[in-house]
């Protein structure tokens, strides 16, 4: 029997990319789209058929989750096993500027779809997307038992969605589990992280469309894995024999220098030509370093990260020159 789940968050990066694996192991995937007055679905348009096609098995639903009616209706008329909730105002410098709505998209909206889903009785395993923003000023390495430290609105309100979770597992026996996945990237990247960032400057600037690029703090020190492998981590979450809580990470780190300088090397261009400071990129308190230990992932589920920040630059700024080359065979990328 083919399997149903629900993506929130389906037109984001990991959404993209979770709905693909989801469809290629014979899942029905329906997922939660904003209504905006711009298409905002061009990381899903290749998986996209029309509904009439009978054999359709993505199918799209208007919702947000600032809308707890709406999870309720949603959720009592596709019934799905599995729930992935990725939605949120992800963007850690935004949500210094729009703390109230990072709190009521990205803490608040999870409790609306746990409580949708205790209200009408679905019995489904939930996944939440957590993430390393919550251990925050903790020193690394990061897993699973370290304090956690959050030092933005951002990581503030995951966190309280992160408990959130655990109570409705703890209170309710509801099948919920926390991914706490540190950065991960890809070609789809939000075009304002600083990955994405920099490796469209560099294919911008290796193409003589732009000579130069602004940047905040060089020195942070992150842990970049591939956002394809991670999405794959959600996945075997949900089908481990319990709920529980798991870090997703490579273990290796690299400051956002070294991620410039490996973009840009691989170009052929020197960086410091390039790349100039911007202290509007500064955020009001930094996360210094993240570095992620997922031996329990590795124990338990068997993931294991293959891509590691160097071959991830390399992808990245492959795909971007591609993208200025031939913007329209790219954009499925
Ligand atoms: P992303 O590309 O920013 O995608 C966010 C998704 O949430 C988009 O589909 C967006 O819709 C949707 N969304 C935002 N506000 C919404 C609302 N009010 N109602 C309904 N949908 C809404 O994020 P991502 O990189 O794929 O990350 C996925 C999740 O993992 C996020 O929760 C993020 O915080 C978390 N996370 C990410 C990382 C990482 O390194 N990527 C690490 C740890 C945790 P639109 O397309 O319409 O904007
Ligand atoms: N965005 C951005 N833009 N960041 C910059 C810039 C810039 O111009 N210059 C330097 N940085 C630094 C930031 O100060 C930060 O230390 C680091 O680059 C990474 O910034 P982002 O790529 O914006 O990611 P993030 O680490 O803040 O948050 C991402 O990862 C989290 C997991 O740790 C997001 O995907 C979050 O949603 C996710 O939870």
């Amino acid at each position: 029997m083919s399997k149903t789940a629900l993506i929130t968050g389906i037109t984001g990066q990991d959404g993209s990319y979770l709905a693909e694996l989801l469809l290629s192991k014979g899942y029905t995937v329906h997922g939660l789209i904003r209504r905006a007055s711009t298409f905002n679905t061009h990381r899903i348009d290749h998986l996209y058929r029309d509904p009439h096609d009978p054999d359709s098995k993505l199918f799209l639903h208007y919702g947000d989750l600032s809308d707890g009616a709406r999870l309720v209706t949603l959720l009592a008329e596709i019934h799905p096993q599995e729930v992935y909730h990725l939605a949120a105002q992800s963007h850690v410098r935004v949500s210094f500027d729009e703390p109230e709505h990072t709190g009521d998209v990205t803490g608040i909206g999870t409790t609306r779809l746990l409580e949708a889903i205790r209200m009408i009785g679905l019995d489904c395993r939930f996944y939440q997307a957590s993430t390393s923003e919550m251990f925050g000023a903790t020193p690394p390495p990061q897993r699973e038992d370290t304090p956690f430290y959050p030092r933005s609105p951002y990581g503030a309100a995951k966190l309280y969605s992160y408990w959130m979770v655990r109570n409705y597992r703890e209170g309710y026996g509801m099948f919920a589990t926390n991914g706490i996945l540190f950065n991960h990237e890809s070609p789809r990247r939000g075009e304002t992280f600083v990955t994405r960032k920099i490796t469209r400057a560099v294919a911008d600037i290796a193409s003589g469309r732009a000579d130069h690029v602004f940047l905040g703090n060089l020195d942070a020190v992150r842990d970049w894995g591939y956002a394809p492998e991670y999405v794959e981590g959600m996945w075997r979450m949900l089908q481990a024999d319990e709920p529980d809580d798991f870090v997703l990470a490579t273990g290796h780190a690299y400051t956002v220098r070294d991620f410039v300088e490996a973009a840009f090397g691989h170009a052929g261009l020197d960086w410091e030509k390039h790349v100039r400071f911007d202290d509007r990129y500064l955020r009001p308190t930094e996360v210094d370093a993240l570095i992620g230990d997922a031996s329990k992932a590795r124990n338990v589920l068997g993931w294991e990260p293959r891509v590691l920040t160097p071959e991830l630059a390399r992808i990245m700024v492959d795909a971007d020159i591609e993208r200025v080359r031939a913007p329209e065979a790219a954009r499925l990328a």
